[in-house]
Order: structure tokens, then sequence, then C-alpha cells
């Protein structure tokens, strides 16, 4: 745990880092979009969590958060009390403590909640808290929404995971960045030269393939949608399948969502000292069973690899169990800041917008508004602007004295 300073000087940095958040704030702080208001919360507490909670208590809110279970930094939880966010539980409760922190949340009786997995939601629907809305960050909370809880929710939620924002700068470049940073914190190895299978071209895999070929890997591509083959081909990827291409490569990373991309089949024909990595949210992409099956010895090599050596002579080293790799190991960084910001600033805009305008938006899930969204491309672009230098070479700022 970091002294309470260290906290202090973190949320300082991170903070300077969110132009579009700093920004909201000031005019949450103007405006008092939620004065009177309790904004229940559940989400991972860290510290652009804090800087996103912070804005909302400026705006007038009286904000009850718990973190997600295992996660919540305890640090960062004590920061957030000292300045007057009712924060709860801490990273090292059991998960029944965890369940009971979560329940304490909606029991506080919120009259906005700002979900995770439509925990909160699912949990006001039970014991009859009413809520004048909700925004939800995942799209496994978008699925139970639209699932088990379509016909129980009557209220707006704005689903913040459908942003086409989010896709672009978190999806690919925030994802693509920590892939190849985990990459090389993990295996302490040269991306260069090596060659690289990413499997699935969506949006999280366009931002590997392009992150690891701009840092010199070799990379192809298995993507089982034709169209977006397509366009890994003229994005100037080889193209084919995992089975076809797997015995070329050294390295493999799987972005899908889907179950057991690699295989028994692909598994059957991976060259000697393959590493095997998924950065897709689940740790089914990789048939770990059918690896083990056939595995003689597994010896654990650091923090989270670990090496398969199998019956017919070959090893294959394996990340984290195919647990997400820009989420595992000493010192994970998560989503750079900037996207973030990004992110926290479509909460932050969409809880207004639930809070003033609930009696005329759909009930149900539903994407940020399109209004929203423009608005924040704006800002983020004067932002991108304003901190890199043009192309006359001077920098992007208004004139300034020198
Ligand atoms: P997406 O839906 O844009 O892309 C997934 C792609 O995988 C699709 O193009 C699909 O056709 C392809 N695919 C599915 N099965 C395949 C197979 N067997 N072989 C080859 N291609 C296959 O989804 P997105 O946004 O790229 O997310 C991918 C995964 O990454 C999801 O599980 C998501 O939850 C996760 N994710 C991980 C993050 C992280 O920080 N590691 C952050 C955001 C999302």
């Amino acid at each position: 745990m970091m002294v309470a300073s260290e906290a202090a000087q973190l949320l300082q940095w991170t903070e300077s880092h969110m132009p579009l958040m700093r920004d909201i704030a000031r005019e949450f702080e103007e405006t008092q979009p939620f004065r009177g208001i309790r904004i229940g919360v559940s989400l991972h507490l860290e510290v652009k969590t804090a800087v996103l909670l912070l804005a909302l208590r400026r705006g007038g809110a009286d904000v009850v958060a718990a973190g997600n279970y295992g996660t919540s930094q305890d640090d960062i939880v004590a920061l957030l009390r000292e300045n007057g966010v009712d924060a709860r539980g801490s990273g090292s409760e059991s998960r029944e403590k965890h369940l009971a922190t979560v329940r304490s949340v909606v029991e506080s009786m919120p009259d906005v909640l700002l979900d995770n997995g439509a925990d909160l939601l699912k949990l006001a629907i039970d014991l009859g808290v009413s809520v004048l809305g909700a925004t939800e960050e995942t799209t496994s909370g978008h699925m139970r929404l639209t699932t088990e809880l379509a016909s129980l929710v009557h209220v707006p939620v704005i689903v913040i995971n459908d942003s086409p924002l989010k896709a672009i700068v978190e999806n690919k470049h925030a994802v693509g960045q920590s892939v190849y940073e985990s990459f090389c914190r993990l295996t302490n190895l040269m991306p260069q030269s090596r060659s690289m299978l990413v499997v699935g071209y969506g949006w999280c895999g366009r931002g590997i393939a392009y992150y690891a070929k701009a840092n010199g890997a070799h990379v192809c591509v298995a993507e089982v949608d034709e169209i977006k083959a397509m366009e890994a081909a003229v994005d100037g990827f080889r193209v084919g399948s995992v089975e076809e291409m797997i015995s070329g490569v050294d390295v493999v990373i799987t972005a899908t969502g889907s179950q057991n991309v690699v295989g028994e089949t692909a598994i059957a024909r991976m060259r000697d000292g393959v590493l095997l990595a998924n950065a897709g949210h689940f740790d089914w992409e990789i048939d770990l069973a059918a690896i083990d099956a056939v595995t003689l010895e597994r010896t654990p090599l650091g923090h989270t690899i670990e090496r398969h050596v199998l019956e017919d002579g070959r090893t294959v080293d394996v990340i984290a169990r195919g647990r997400m790799m820009n989420l595992a190991g000493p010192q994970p960084k998560g989503n750079s800041i900037e996207s973030m910001d990004l992110g926290f600033a479509m909460q932050a805009l969409s809880l207004e917008r639930i809070v003033r305008a609930h009696d005329n938006l759909p009930l149900g899930a539903q994407p940020v508004p399109d209004d929203i969204n423009r608005e924040l491309a704006r800002r983020f672009v004067e932002a991108v602007h304003s901190s890199v230098g043009t192309d006359d070479g001077s920098r992007g700022l208004p004139d300034r004295q020198e």
C-alpha cells in the first residue's frame, strides 16, 4: 500500500492528464447538476476512477461507492474517503464481505446508479429500491440488461461500452498499447522481428496488431469474419486461419471473446517454444485443458509465465493461464489515462443526462446519446491538439508569449 502522500501525488499526476474530466469537474462545480442526488457506484476503485468520483462530488453528488471484487486499491479508497466520497470495502475482503458491501450501496437508497455488470441494478430490482436511471460500464452488463433483466428494467440505462468513442480510443488504442506494454513487461523480450499471430481483428485485435507491427513484430491475423479479414489484409497483414498460421509464429495473442479459438488442431501444430497469451475478457480463448492433457510437466517461470513440456518434447509458454495479459503480473497499469479520461467523461455526462432528462429518455439499455459522443469527440481532439505539435512544428496551443 502507498503512503497517503503518494496516493495524493498519483491522483495529481492522473488528474493533470485528464483534461476532459478536469473541464467537466469545473463545469459541474458551477452548475451543480447532482445537488441533492445520491449516486450509487460499483466500479474498479483505482486512481482514474477517483478522478471521476471526485468530479461527481464537485457537482454536488453524495457518492457511495464499492469497488470490484479483489481489485479495490485501499490507498485510493482511503483518499476518496478523505475527500468526502463514501468509498466502501477493501481489496482484501472476502467474496461474501464484498457482496455485502455492494448490497450496502443499494441499501443506501441511491437516486441513480453508476453500474458495472448490472450488479447494482439487479440488486435494486430485487430489493425494491427505485432509481431514476443508471449508466452501465460493460458489455457483460449490457448483455444482462437485454436478456435476464430486460422485462424488469423500467428506467433508462445508458451503456457506455457501446459508444464508438470507447471502441476507438479504449478497445483499439489503449488495449493495443497495454498489450504491447504487457508483452514487454511480462517477458522482458523484444517484440522486434518476432512473428506474431493476432487472433481476432475486432477493435482490440486491430489495436494489438497495429502496435505490434509498429514496434517491429511480423504480424499475421486470423479472423473468422470475412469483412474484417479483408480489412486486415488491406491493412497489410497476412490473413488465414489459426490452424494454417500457427506453425509459423513465435507468439500468439487472442482477442476474440470466443471459446477455444486456439483449439486441439492448432495446439498439435504449434512450433516448439511458442508463447501463448490472451487479451480477451474470458480466460477460455486458449484451450488450456487440451494443452494440459498433453503436458508432461508444468513449471512456473517467474510471476506469470508457465512452461508446459509436452509429451512430444515441444515446450509451450503460457502467460497468466490465459487470463487477460494486460491485467496480469506485477504492476499492471490498465488502460491509458487519456482513454479513461474519455470513458469517464462519457460516464459523467451520461449521469448528468439521466438526472436532468430521465423522463424524456427511452426505458432500458440505450447507447450514449449522440450529442454527448460528438461533444466529447470534439473536446478530445482539442485536448490532443493542445498537447502535441502541429505539422509546422509549432505547439498546437493558442498563441503564447514566450
Ligand atoms: P469485437 O467484437 O470488436 O472483436 C472480436 C473479433 O473476434 C470479431 O471480429 C470476431 O469475428 C472475431 N472472432 C470471434 N471468434 C473468432 C475465432 N474463433 N477466430 C478468429 N476470430 C474470431 O470485440 P473487441 O472489442 O475486439 O473485444 C474482444 C475481446 O477483448 C472481448 O472479450 C472483450 O471483452 C475483450 N476486451 C479486453 C480488454 C482488455 O483490456 N484486455 C478491453 C476491452 C475488451
